[in-house]
């Protein structure tokens, strides 16, 4: 069932797990991700970063997504990553996206407040809550030249409460596009926003994080967890390995099949080391 972003989010802060949110580029991996989340009864979200808009419209992406999500028992947010400007972000709600991220992370910081501010407004209207960046979750990759800084938590409180974001992505160590597990979580700035911003966090670069630490962040503030580039190597190195095993093969659709598998078995991977798969079970014991 398609459900917005708090809706998953809503237990977050008082209980241990965490919703991943991984990139998806197209209906192979939508399907592949949703097919994990049912085997495992957990709530997930697709999400479609500016790669992925400009590849195919999002007003496509926005039927094919939303119709997914109806189609199955678990719950799924279609989420807009790192949304650029308003135009994008108001594309998107009409496109029946429920939830979006505006990314202001470059800006300085009162025009930061100042841009999330305008596009809270429009989300409300649409009834979609927001997610907002402070602080710089940078790139590994060399190529791309973004401020890349920690979040302030005195920034991050003043932050949250002049824009009245739903879910705040904070800097804590990660970079975006890691390809090995080797990001140096900071637990201590974790606590310091914790301690100041009563609001679900969110995680970026994801891919670069330990398995250990993946399962010590359900323990904290952080209810959304970015992962991107681990479901792109599981779909591209299993494609790479189909196209070497079978050169005379070229119906795209046979070639799909086990990278399709890959990208489940990788969600899967991520959504028990996040405990999502206990959503259920942990959102009937707050219930009662
Ligand atoms: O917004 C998307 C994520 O931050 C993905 O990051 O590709 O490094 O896992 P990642
Ligand atoms: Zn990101």
């Amino acid at each position: 069932m398609l459900v917005n972003l708090n809706e998953v989010l809503r237990d977050t802060l008082t209980m241990d797990y965490a919703v991943p949110a991984f990139n998806i580029f197209g209906y192979e991996d939508a399907k592949a991700i949703i097919e994990a989340a049912e085997e495992l009864n957990a709530p997930v979200i697709l999400a479609t970063n500016k790669v992925a808009i400009t590849h195919m419209p999002i007003s496509i992406l926005g039927r094919m997504l939303t119709e997914l999500a109806e189609r199955t028992h678990v719950p799924v947010v279609v989420h807009l990553d790192h949304g650029s400007d308003y135009e994008t972000v108001r594309q998107a709600l009409q496109a029946g996206y429920s939830s979006v991220m505006y990314d202001g992370s470059q800006l300085e910081f009162e025009e930061n407040i100042r841009t999330t501010k305008s596009i809270v407004q429009l989300a409300n209207s649409f009834g979609i809550p927001v997610e907002a960046e402070i602080g710089s979750v940078g790139y590994s990759d060399s190529n791309i030249c973004l401020k890349s800084f920690l979040t302030d938590p005195f920034e991050a409180k003043e932050f949250a409460e002049r824009t009245g974001v739903d879910a705040l992505a904070v800097a804590v160590g990660t970079l975006h596009r890691m390809e090995e597990q080797t990001a140096n979580i900071q637990y201590e700035l974790i606590e310091e926003i914790q301690s100041l911003v009563n609001l679900p966090l969110v995680m970026h670069g994801s891919t670069g994080i330990r398995d250990a630490d993946l399962k010590k962040i359900t323990k904290t503030n952080f209810g959304k967890v970015n992962i991107g580039t681990a479901i792109r190597m599981a779909f591209g190195k299993k494609l790479r390995e189909e196209i070497l095993a079978h050169p005379e093969a070229f119906d795209r659709l046979d070639l799909f099949q086990l990278p399709m598998q890959a990208v489940k078995r990788e969600a899967m991977h991520k959504i028990k080391l996040l405990n999502t798969h206990k959503y259920q079970e942990i959102r009937g014991k707050t219930n009662k």
